[in-house]
């Protein structure tokens, strides 16, 4: 078998995503003790106890969502439809760190924002437009603050992004649990060849733009795959979906108990005959969010003793991947 580092895997003939990857573990590891390895990391001058920040969704981070994943050492990003924005812009709200604006949000607003010292992220589905570039470059002028923008599948602008004044950029179109965007566009390409493409491109120019993976992480192993892609974060919408902490009620259907996750361009978000291009589906019931937290810190810290890595800018470094046949990637599934 052909052992794939990050360079070949950028090569590879078709367009990958997580589940056609596999890290290999090829070294003896030093780690005695999953509890030796540490997850931290440094994304736009916060401290995150583990690279993970929810998506700006309306189903996924409100208010309560945005201070509990403060809590855990997460960044949360508040959905900008949500009913405590006004509140956010008027004062310093305590553990709330994110907030997510659009395009037409006013500069005064954006200027509060800034003083009260809340990364903004632009919530566009395509950043590769001159409007978020001229968006961009209009608040780096007016203030000194942290922008994440998004989306893009590709590396290429990448250079221009981190000139009009961007801090951080999500990667992936298309990917996203309960995104239509491939289907009703035909755009998009796999996670995984979106990662390396943004990272070599990054690397190749020696940029500082940080890279988001955003969109189709299902698991603690996909969020390890994607930091050892090189990705700084992870974006979640589904993972954290479902949990006591996003907004709206607990439903109880067929005996189980639910909630409402959905796009952010479903028709139940916007509410109009526009083009649509998410879908609204129910999760069962996750109880609290520190629970799926725990499990991403579990999962990834034991993926980094199998790998021999005692920090994630270890991880990053790794260049041992399998690329799985259908075969392969089935006998990895739990049996019933
Ligand atoms: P998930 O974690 O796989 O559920 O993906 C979450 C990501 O899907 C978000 O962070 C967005 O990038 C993307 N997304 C959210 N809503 C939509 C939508 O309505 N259409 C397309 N993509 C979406």
């Amino acid at each position: 078998m052909k052992i794939y580092s990050k360079s070949l895997l950028n090569q590879y003939s078709q367009s990958l995503t997580y589940d056609d990857i596999s890290l290999i573990p090829t070294e003896i590891s030093r780690i005695k003790s999953r509890a030796e390895t540490k997850i931290n990391c440094e994304f736009l001058d916060l401290n995150l106890s583990l690279p993970v920040i929810s998506s700006p969704m309306d189903t996924v981070t409100g208010i309560e969502m945005a201070k509990a994943l403060t809590v855990q050492g997460c960044l949360g990003i508040l959905n900008r439809f949500d009913s405590s924005l006004n509140e956010v812009l008027t004062k310093k709200t305590d553990g709330v760190k994110g907030v997510s604006i659009a395009l037409n949000t006013s500069l005064d607003d954006i200027k509060k924002l800034a003083e009260n010292g809340y990364i903004i992220c632009i919530d566009t589905a395509n950043a590769n437009n001159k409007e978020v570039l001229k968006k961009t470059e209009e608040i780096k002028k007016a203030c000194d603050v942290k922008i994440i923008v998004g989306n893009i599948a590709q590396g290429d602008s990448l250079s221009q992004l981190e000139i009009s004044g961007v801090d951080a950029i999500r990667v992936g179109i298309g990917g996203g649990s309960v995104c239509t965007t491939s289907i009703q566009t035909g755009i998009g390409i796999g996670q995984v060849s979106s990662i390396l493409d943004v990272i070599s491109k990054r690397d190749e120019k020696k940029l500082k733009i940080k890279i988001i993976a955003d969109g189709g992480i299902k698991s603690p192993g996909d969020i390890a795959k994607a930091i050892a892609l090189g990705a700084d974060v992870v974006m979640l919408g589904r993972m954290l979906a479902g949990t006591r902490e996003t907004p709206g009620e607990v439903i109880k259907y067929a005996d189980q108990l639910w909630k409402k996750y959905r796009g952010s361009a479903s028709f139940g978000v916007k509410m109009r005959n526009e083009f649509i291009e998410g879908e609204e589906t129910m999760i069962p019931y996750k109880g609290a969010v520190k629970n799926v937290i725990d499990g991403i810190s579990d999962g990834l810290k034991s993926s980094m003793s199998y790998m021999n890595c005692l920090s994630l800018d270890e991880l990053k470094s790794k260049d041992t991947f399998a690329v799985l046949s259908n075969s392969s990637y089935l006998e990895r599934l739990p049996k019933k």
